[in-house]
């Protein structure tokens, strides 16, 4: 545990994280993008060990968009790798840890060796209570809702649903990581104030802090400032204040 300076029982359980600002990190050092994208993945294994650190027993973090198979395709093919050795190097650490490995997204399209190391961590760590660790990759929240429309009209098809048992705690079974918790804090890294379809489902009551500073620079001293100001606000939950 490390030292913070705030209850700790007031510590969200679910940080979701928008990992941003990898590109713009680069060109300010006159790098090519994708050595953002490796600065990241590096920065994302050492935030992971500061959240576990905390205590924080969930953490997502958005990896990679439905929507980012726009970029160029060696900043892609580049990304890709990056996440592969990423889990290579932490799978042991996440193992022994009791962390459960989630990967959130659609698998069409991610190329092979990144989803044999998903598909690896996944299997490896699925006994695993401590932690959860949810990584979305080729994840859209709109996806992901109509996704689980439609798996949940075809279970209605197959006699395995009835349109009428249909609840907003039902529906979540349909979802990609059904068992983990809603979001408490988002916190999106590099100025950027907007969700680009992230966990849309889940982030109904969140709280939402944004970070001035680029992903790979994001370190145990930022998130520190994200809790404390998480701390300072007033859940409601359309409820009236608590005091
Ligand atoms: C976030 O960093 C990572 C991905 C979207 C894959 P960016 O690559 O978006 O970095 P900026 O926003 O262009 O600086
Ligand atoms: C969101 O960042 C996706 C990830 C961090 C993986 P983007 O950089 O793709 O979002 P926009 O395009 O600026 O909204
Ligand atoms: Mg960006």
């Amino acid at each position: 545990m490390v030292d913070l300076p705030i209850d700790r029982n007031k510590l969200p359980v679910h940080v979701a994280f928008i990992m941003d600002g990898n590109g713009r990190w680069a060109q300010k050092r006159g790098l090519p993008r994708y050595l953002g994208h490796k600065a990241a993945c590096e920065r994302l294994a050492s935030l992971l060990r500061h959240c576990r650190d905390l205590g924080i027993k969930v953490t997502s973090f958005f990896a990679f968009s439905t929507e980012n198979w726009n970029r160029p395709q060696d900043e892609i093919d580049h990304l890709m790798e990056y996440l592969r050795i990423f889990f290579e190097k932490n799978i042991d650490e996440l193992m022994a840890n009791d962390t459960k490995v989630y990967i959130s997204g659609e698998r069409d399209r991610l190329p092979k060796a990144t989803l044999d190391i998903c598909d690896k961590a996944v299997d490896m760590t699925k006994n695993n209570k401590r932690f959860a660790f949810n990584i979305c990759l080729n994840y859209g929240g709109r996806d992901e809702i109509v996704r689980a429309a439609r798996h949940f009209a075809s279970d209605c098809l197959e006699g395995k649903a009835k349109f009428s048992d249909l609840t907003e705690q039902t529906f979540r079974s349909y979802l990609f990581a059904p068992d983990l918790p809603d979001v408490d804090l988002l916190i999106r890294t590099s100025g950027e104030e907007r969700l680009s379809n992230y966990l849309l489902y889940e982030i109904a009551y969140a709280e939402f802090v944004f970070a001035d500073t680029y992903w790979p620079d994001f370190d145990g001293h930022e998130l520190d400032k994200c809790l404390i100001e998480f701390a300072k606000r007033n859940r409601r939950f359309g409820g009236l204040s608590r005091g």
